[in-house]
């Protein structure tokens, strides 16, 4: 049986709309863009995690670990998921840790940005601020990642491919799926 959080679901339409999906993909940039189109606001998962450490994402993965990461990624998670209606572009490991992965089913829409691998690879060579790709062959190493984490992203509750589009049709493919899915859980409210 799936353990509830201790706030329970919410109503689809009161919920924080978090993105998840591989780095590279444009969660922040798209989510940002997302945000100010819906007029909530917005919040990225790894600046988050950098202002509560006050270090990089790079240096707590080098002096700390990932694992350390990962549980400051947890608590970071939960305290935005717990708190007021946004747009939350989540870290592309968030969603693996099973705490997060509760919240995020009780209280957020959660949209799955999915681009080609190949494009994917491409965008991730213009910044070196991923410590899981450093030194690793972009393709190959998203190529594994994504075996293990599609399944995992496969969970959303709305998929948008967003290979080749302009972050700008990223943001309409993905407006067009929520107002979708509002209509279907939630058809008699009126805004
Ligand atoms: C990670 C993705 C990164 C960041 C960290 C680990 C991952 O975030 O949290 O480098 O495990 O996929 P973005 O998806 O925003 O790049």
């Amino acid at each position: 049986m799936e353990a509830a959080t201790s706030a329970g679901p919410i109503p689809v339409r009161s919920r924080t709309i978090a993105l998840v999906g591989l780095m590279g993909v444009g969660k922040s940039t798209v989510g940002r863009r997302l945000a100010k189109r819906l007029g909530l606001p917005f919040a990225d998962g790894d600046i988050e995690i950098e202002s509560a450490a006050a270090m990089t994402v790079s240096d707590i993965f080098a002096e700390l670990g990932e694992s350390e990461f990962r549980a400051g990624e947890a608590r970071v998670m939960k305290r935005l998921l717990e708190g007021p209606r946004m747009v939350l572009a989540t870290g592309g490991g968030a969603i693996l840790n099973p705490e997060t992965r509760d919240l995020l089913r009780d209280r957020a829409v959660t949209v799955w940005m999915r681009a080609d691998l190949e494009t994917v690879a491409q965008r991730v060579q213009r910044r070196d601020t991923r410590p899981l790709l450093r030194g690793r062959d972009p393709l190959t190493a998203l190529t594994a990642m994504a075996e293990v984490r599609y399944p995992v992203y496969a969970t959303a509750d709305l998929t948008v491919d967003v290979t080749g589009g302009a972050h700008a049709q990223a943001v309409e493919a993905i407006v067009e799926a929520l107002e979708a899915h509002f209509a279907a859980h939630e058809p008699e409210v009126r805004a």
